[in-house]
């Protein structure tokens, strides 16, 4: 071989080391076969409204098809200023304190590189989307995962272990209510208690709320889950990231966006010209009217959400081995399968042999394995048969 290929530039080891991801994996192998049930991305099965479809065609014939401002369209950011104090009784500068990002994972990106640098740590409640603690490492710090221990029926936050965690290098404490994968959603208390941690280690808070719509336990349909935007004052070191994704099924559209600390959100914005620049301007548009007509469709779509969560819930209390606590937020069921190690055998197996693919405990960091991950924002039919298949594997084994 020629001696030259040894002197050939070789993928940066930094970038060599962020795992890929193994919810990714799966779907990978799922996506080579027929006839899967696919319950391993968290995506509805709902395809986006039509009044949101039309919005982007007209902004496009009226011309919204050039650069935006970095922090996204003034418009967009009044209407999500507008829909705060609607939903939530929060008062926020859109100028100021909303950056409008290109989906929730690209503000999880521009955040956690605008707040830590080279070998600083950031604390991760887990199990957890992969993403936030690949983002970390993206920015050359390090996760420090803690996972969540379940209590009875319920998911806690352990903050001996929290405690424990920190370092001097410890800048950012990252958690994600609605979670996904757990549908835990913290409380009132436990977000003050989380409020209080940061400001007395100085740490930034990033609250991932994607899933706030998705919430069955309010006193209203469609009340959405506390977020920590009531707690905060505009001084506090808080990030919230956020998505149309979930809320509004444009997971293809890749739309969010972030509120932050004035300082940050400048910053950010900035930053943004050299990622992104900017969220594409007739997806921004149509941003605009789901936040404006959306509440009915909401409505319907959690309606659908509670039913296939009760049906599988009932699925699930039938089979061998299997634990799940009933969970208040997002479309997820995590039940833990007891004397499975091996999570993502368990689902390579289980899609291989039975066609149902979801997604293994591992993928979600820390107190992940063991569990597996179904996503419920499916048709009931295809539910029905997942989890009857499910079923069947369980008791072969
Ligand atoms: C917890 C969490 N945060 C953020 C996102 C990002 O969503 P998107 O990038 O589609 O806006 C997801 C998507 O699955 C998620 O589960």
């Amino acid at each position: 071989m020629d001696a030259s290929v040894d002197v050939q530039p070789a993928v940066a080891p930094s970038a060599q080391s962020i795992a890929h991801s193994r919810i990714r994996e799966l779907a990978e192998m799922a996506m080579a076969m027929d006839g899967v049930f696919k319950l391993y991305f968290g995506e509805s099965s709902l395809p986006t409204p039509e009044y949101i479809k039309r919005a982007a065609q007209k902004a496009m014939a009226d011309g919204f098809t050039f650069y935006t401002e970095n922090a996204g369209l003034p418009s967009l950011r009044k209407a999500l200023a507008r829909y705060y104090s609607e939903l939530h009784g929060v008062d926020l500068d859109p100028a100021g304190e909303i950056v409008v990002t290109a989906s929730g994972v690209q503000a999880l990106h521009l955040a956690i590189r605008c707040v830590l640098d080279p070998g600083d740590e950031a604390l991760v409640l887990t199990p957890a989307w992969p993403n936030g603690s690949a983002n970390v490492a993206m920015a050359n710090a390090r996760a420090v995962e803690v996972p969540q221990p379940l209590a009875g029926d319920r998911y806690q936050i352990d903050f001996d272990a929290l405690e424990a965690a920190v370092t001097p290098r410890s800048r950012l404490l990252i958690y994600t209510s609605p979670s996904n994968p757990l549908g835990w959603v913290a409380t009132v208390e436990e977000q003050r208690r989380l409020l209080e941690f940061a400001r007395k280690h100085r740490l930034w808070l990033m609250a991932d709320e994607v899933y706030e719509r998705l919430y069955y336990a309010g006193e209203k349909p469609g009340k959405p889950a506390a977020s920590i935007l009531n707690l905060a004052s505009r001084e506090d070191a808080v990030i919230v990231i956020q998505s149309f994704s979930k809320t509004y099924c444009m997971t293809g559209w890749r739309l969010g966006w972030m509120v932050m600390r004035r300082d940050l959100a400048a910053r950010a914005a900035r930053l943004n010209e050299f990622v992104v620049s900017h969220a594409p301007s007739f997806t921004q548009r149509a941003g605009e009217t789901a936040l404006l007509w959306g509440e009915d469709e909401i409505r319907k779509m959690l309606a659908k959400y509670r039913e296939n969560r009760d049906f599988c819930l009932a699925a699930l209390a039938k089979m061998p081995r299997v634990t799940v606590p009933k969970p208040d937020g997002a479309f997820y069921l995590f039940p833990k399968i007891s004397g499975m190690t091996d999570s993502f055998d368990f689902c390579k197996r289980l899609l291989l042999e039975a066609q149902v693919g979801l997604a293994p405990g591992v993928a979600f960091g820390a107190g992940g394995e063991g569990s597996v991950r179904i996503c419920y924002a499916s048709e009931r039919p295809i539910l029905e048969q997942a989890m009857a298949r499910l079923s069947l594997f369980l008791q072969s084994r």
